[in-house]
């Protein structure tokens, strides 16, 4: 696997990739890979196309008193990981190359950026909508796969893709889980072993929610709350939306649970789909 850290290279590179004819897809990650990002690239594997991953810790889509400078950055691991798994080109930027003196432009994706994780994190989908934006122009990828544990980002990029004329594929992937349940994540790794048993009530707080919305129960949302506190979560959000605008729950259209919750230091989020109901 090639890896580059100058646009001039990946330019080269990617035109490479492209020589005979393939189609080349792209997975943006911020690094300290798991079995989440390499789910990705086996789905954009799979489908014919050359990948390229990226990683790249983007400052602007975390707040001030975020995770920034603790966030992991396992750079040989993340590397060996992508290698063993047929990744064809690593793009890595440095956070000057992204963002050289001068820069001033922000992508800012309004309505579906709004509530959940946008009125939690302020700020948080602007960087993300401007990082992937400049990451589809530098690739300039036909297809681009993103994790459904990341829902709301998922529908901030589509939505931004539509808008602006993009044009490629974005293609959602469904969370990887760990055999208890718990959505892997980078973050996981902050959690201590007693946070990390006590983590395991976000996924089956979602799973009941889940069936009993399902099975028509009012009360799911707080039933949820209740045991994600005992747990000892301090809870940001349970909400129930609909699945394609993440406003109201709609008659009649598929609707998503998301939750987002700290235990300790450490801010996890999951989400599960709700079938559709006739008498939201
Ligand atoms: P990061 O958190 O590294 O995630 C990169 C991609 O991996 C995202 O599309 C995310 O949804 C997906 N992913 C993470 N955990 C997953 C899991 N358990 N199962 C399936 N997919 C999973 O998301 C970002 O980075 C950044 O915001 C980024 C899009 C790279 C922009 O900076």
């Amino acid at each position: 696997m090639r890896i580059v850290h100058k646009l001039s290279d990946l330019r080269r590179a990617v035109a490479g990739l492209r020589g005979d004819g393939a189609a080349v897809a792209l997975v943006p990650t911020m690094g300290a890979l798991h079995a989440g990002h390499m789910a990705l690239v086996e789905a954009a594997q799979a489908s014919g196309a050359k990948v390229v991953a990226s990683i790249f810790v983007n400052p602007k889509q975390f707040g001030p008193t975020e995770d920034l400078a603790r966030y992991p950055r396992p750079a040989e691991a993340d590397t060996k990981l992508l290698t063993e798994h047929g990744c064809d080109l690593l793009w890595m930027p440095g956070v000057d190359e992204m963002y050289p003196a001068g820069f001033a432009t922000n992508v800012s994706v309004s309505g579906v950026s709004d509530g959940l994780d946008g009125a939690a994190r302020p700020g948080h989908f602007d960087g993300v909508a401007t990082v992937v934006a400049k990451l589809f122009n530098q690739v300039r990828p036909d297809a681009a796969y993103f994790g459904e544990k990341d829902f709301q980002q998922l529908a901030v990029i589509r939505r931004m893709v539509a808008d602006l004329d993009f044009g490629l594929e974005i293609v959602g992937v469904p969370t990887v889980r760990e055999s208890d349940g718990l959505a892997l994540s980078s973050r996981n790794a902050y959690l201590s072993a007693d946070e990390r048993a006590r983590a395991v009530a976000l996924p089956l707080a979602l799973t009941a929610a889940k069936r009993a919305t399902e099975a028509g129960e009012r009360g799911a949302i707080p039933a949820a709350m209740a045991s994600l506190a005992a747990a000892g979560f301090a809870i940001d959000y349970v909400e129930l939306v609909d699945a394609a605008t993440l406003g109201e729950p709609v008659p009649g259209r598929p609707r998503r649970l998301l939750a987002a919750a700290r235990i300790g230091t450490t801010r996890l989020i999951d989400n599960l789909p709700v079938a559709a109901s006739t008498n939201v």
